[in-house]
């Protein structure tokens, strides 16, 4: 062989390869891209970006909250993470959350570490019993499966009250009924909100009877901008916010389905629980959600107390990100108070 002709398979060994690690994310590839959440190629590869890694149930060494992970529904695999305070005394009954992890109905899970510690510390905190819900993210399970299965969870929880069934120690021993409270941050305070909408449906309730709803830089969103939504400079994150929508819920009713804009919602008034805490961020395009439920909630005649706190300088999502920061500390007290009857 001359050097000539190694020299040429050599230059056309290193194009094939370049070729290849071009190819390999060519864009052209991509479906739809929603960083930093999911990227999903046209082969059906879906690749989630954050939100994959799994902290254990252990007993928490700061704290002493226990954890576990327990089966809903079989089925269709519906599954929790529970709480208990280490102190607690079948005696003293005591409240419980049903939280919803966020993620952008996509991403994250009850196990992800940022959600472990924040209900670690809420349970340590507010001396609650605590379930965090893994409904099913989408693209896998477009919605609305997610709200099927925070539905199925909140029932499941309540058919603690009921003669029949399977029941979990930690919630029929621990729990006082009367103070059921759901709570979310992100997409997952998009589902509290929507629980909260079914437990004061008639036709639907159950047996659902819950206490408060604490909503956390909730994903709301709508076809109308409002006050700074305007601003060009987001652009990107509205683009994001609807990008979200769409490919999560390929059969929504668009930017006003009333799931994704309450204020939109007929049924508003009967939301089904007594108080409402809603956080919103100082940094977030999410903030004006927030404000803008609480006024919807107000219109509707919704008999109840909602409170808005707006924390300044703060990005989307701080309390569960950012957990040491001072301002996630004091929510944290904030919000356990909230929990306490
Ligand atoms: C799908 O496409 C991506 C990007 O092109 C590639 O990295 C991945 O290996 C492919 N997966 C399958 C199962 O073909
Ligand atoms: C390319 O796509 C694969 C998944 O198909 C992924 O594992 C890899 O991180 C991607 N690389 C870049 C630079 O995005
Ligand atoms: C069931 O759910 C758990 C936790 O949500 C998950 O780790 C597991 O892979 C799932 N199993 C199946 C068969 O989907
Ligand atoms: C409002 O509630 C009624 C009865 O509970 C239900 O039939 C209807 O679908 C609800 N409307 C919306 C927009 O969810
Ligand atoms: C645009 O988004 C950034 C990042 O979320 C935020 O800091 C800024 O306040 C937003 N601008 C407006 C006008 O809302
Ligand atoms: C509003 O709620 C209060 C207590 O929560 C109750 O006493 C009152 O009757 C309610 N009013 C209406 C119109 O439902
Ligand atoms: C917490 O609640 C206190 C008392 O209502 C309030 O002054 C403070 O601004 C709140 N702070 C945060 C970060 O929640």
């Amino acid at each position: 062989m001359s050097t000539t002709i190694v020299f040429a398979f050599l230059i056309l060994l290193l194009l094939h390869s370049l070729g290849t690690s071009i190819s390999a994310n060519d864009s052209s590839d991509i479906l739809y891209d929603i960083s930093p959440f999911i990227r999903v190629y046209t082969n059906g590869t879906i690749q989630r970006l954050i939100g994959t890694t799994v902290a254990p149930p252990l007993t928490d060494p700061i704290t002493r909250v226990q954890s576990k992970d327990i089966v809903i529904h079989p089925k269709v695999n519906l599954t929790a993470r529970l709480y208990l305070p280490g102190n607690a005394d079948p005696a003293k009954k005591i409240p419980l959350l049903v939280y919803f992890h966020g993620g952008a109905f996509f991403t994250e899970s009850a196990a992800s570490p940022p959600y472990h510690r924040h209900l670690n510390s809420v349970v340590a905190r507010a001396n609650v019993v605590a379930v965090s819900v893994n409904y099913r993210l989408a693209p896998e399970h477009p919605l609305p499966v997610c709200y099927e299965d925070s539905w199925l969870a909140l029932k499941w929880v309540f058919s603690h009250l009921k003669g029949y069934g399977r029941k979990e120690p930690w919630i029929k021993n621990y729990v006082d009924f009367r103070h059921v409270h759901v709570g979310g941050d992100s997409a997952g305070a998009n589902i509290a909100h929507n629980m909260a909408i079914r437990a004061g449906s008639d036709h639907e309730r159950g047996g659902v009877l819950l206490d408060g709803l604490f909503l956390n830089c909730p994903h709301f969103w709508g076809e109308k901008r409002i006050g700074f939504e305007e601003d060009a400079s987001n652009i990107s994150i509205k683009n994001m916010m609807e990008s979200i929508w769409v490919h999560a819920y390929p059969n929504s009713r668009g930017l006003d389905d009333p799931l994704l804009n309450p204020a939109l919602d007929p049924n508003l008034s009967r939301l089904g629980c007594r108080k409402v805490l809603v956080y919103v961020a100082g940094n977030d395009i999410l903030r004006g959600r927030g404000w803008y439920y609480k006024q919807a909630l107000r219109k509707s005649g919704w008999n109840g107390t909602v409170k808005v706190v707006l924390v300044k300088g703060e990005e989307h999502d701080f309390g569960v990100r950012f957990p040491d920061a001072p301002n996630a500390v004091q929510m944290m007290e904030n919000f356990s108070a909230f929990l306490q009857v």
